[in-house]
């Protein structure tokens, strides 16, 4: 059978992979500090109530509704006004996620062929995300010196129709800074672009620079459409429940224009599930308890990281400013990989290489800060240790 081109379907297990199935096979538990799961890592989630607020009255009736159900709509404009920002359940589309609000963005906005312009380092799934619907994906690259930026001078907009941002970036956790954001505001503008700005990460802020745009929703650039990517999965804590939303901001005419057109997309697909949808504002309330529990966790993590690496340590961890990962730079003795290898065969931890995102940093090593205290604080023990030994 012949596949379509549009994914390298069958690429080559990488060597961590490879290593991480044969130390499973061998049983001895891991100490894994890669978990992006929060339902896997011992939050307490209050299932009860979260039943009672999928609506019973969406079990028996299907009310589809291409942008999703007016209840809904309004429930993530009210979320927006929690962080300040007024919009109109209008601009609100529901999906099933934001790999589907991209697809759907994606579909809307592009031609087969044409370039989407991604932040690196940042999420991985891009290319895939881009390669699915036809488009190629081309980087932009953002520079580390103590806080990172864009490189303007990667910014290549020749057949380009989409600007995507991540704010805050993952795994970098670093806020676009308001000169940058004018400076993608005044590309856009030039070249017709469209900005996607992916803010799932946005209720996790640790300590924000002084320069840091908190939320572009807050403050999207003037004269631009922009579409502010949110959902459970992340804000929430509830990735199980897959719903997702996009909310347009932007001048009037062009901004209706476009939700239009998205309304004909979406009525091919009607993804989102009504329970969910006319539960989302409870969903919401209740997602507040998960969010501090992730907020607390993730703080908590970062502060034992930071506390086990000393200042004489051969490694750093890189300050960030949100999200839910920490980078360690590491020696450039052993590239990001093999760290990795090493640590999972000789310690039995398994982390993500930097290069996983992209980073190009020297040899860097990710690790999630949702993972359970327990492991975390042996997982970083271990690493540590680790680096300490062979440096
Ligand atoms: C930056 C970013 N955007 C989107 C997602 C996926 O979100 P969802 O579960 O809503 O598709 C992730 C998941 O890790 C992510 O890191």
């Amino acid at each position: 059978m012949r596949l379509s081109r549009r994914l390298p379907w069958s690429s080559p297990e990488n060597p961590l992979a490879r290593l991480q199935t044969q130390q499973r096979a061998t049983g001895v538990p891991l100490l894994d500090l890669t978990v992006a799961n929060p339902t896997t890592v011992g939050l307490v989630y209050p299932a009860d109530d979260l039943a009672a607020a999928l609506a019973p009255a969406g079990l028996t009736h299907y009310r589809p509704a291409a942008l999703g159900l007016f209840v809904a709509r309004a429930a993530v404009a009210a979320d927006h006004a929690r962080r300040g920002v007024s919009a109109s359940p209008d601009c609100v589309a529901i999906t099933a996620s934001s790999s589907e609000s991209y697809s759907l963005l994606f579909k809307m906005l592009c031609d087969p062929g044409d370039v989407v312009l991604v932040p690196q380092p940042s999420y991985p799934l891009f290319d895939h995300l881009a390669a699915l619907d036809g488009l190629q994906p081309r980087p932009y690259r953002l520079f580390f010196d103590g806080q990172w930026h864009i490189d303007s001078s990667s910014l290549d907009p020749a057949g380009a129709r989409v600007l995507v941002v991540v704010n805050p970036n993952n795994p970098t956790g670093s806020f676009i800074s308001a000169a940058d954001l004018q400076a993608l505001g005044d590309l856009a503008r030039r070249h017709d672009l469209s900005l996607i700005v992916d803010e799932v990460f946005a209720d996790y802020p640790g300590v924000v620079g002084l320069d840091a745009v908190r939320t572009v929703a807050a403050c999207p650039p003037p004269g631009v459409v922009t579409f502010v990517l949110g959902g459970l999965s992340k804000g929430s804590g509830l990735p199980q429940l897959k719903l997702g939303w996009l909310t347009a901001f932007g001048p009037d005419k062009p901004v209706r224009h476009a939700l239009g057109a998205l309304e004909l997309v979406s009525d091919a697909y009607l993804s989102a599930a009504t329970p969910v949808q006319l539960g989302l504002p409870r969903l919401l309330e209740l997602g507040a308890g998960i969010r501090s529990q992730i907020a607390a966790r993730v703080a908590r993590n970062r502060a034992a990281l930071a506390t086990r690496i000393l200042p004489s340590a051969p490694c750093t961890l890189l300050p960030a400013e949100g999200g839910w990962s920490a980078i360690v730079r590491v020696p450039q003795t052993l590239s990001d990989e093999d760290w990795a290898c090493r640590l999972l065969v000789d310690d039995g931890v398994l982390v993500q290489p930097g290069y996983f995102f992209d980073l190009s940093l020297g040899a860097t090593l990710v690790v999630s800060l949702l993972t359970d205290p327990a492991t975390f604080d042996e997982g970083c023990a271990r690493l540590v240790a680790r680096i300490v030994a062979m440096s």
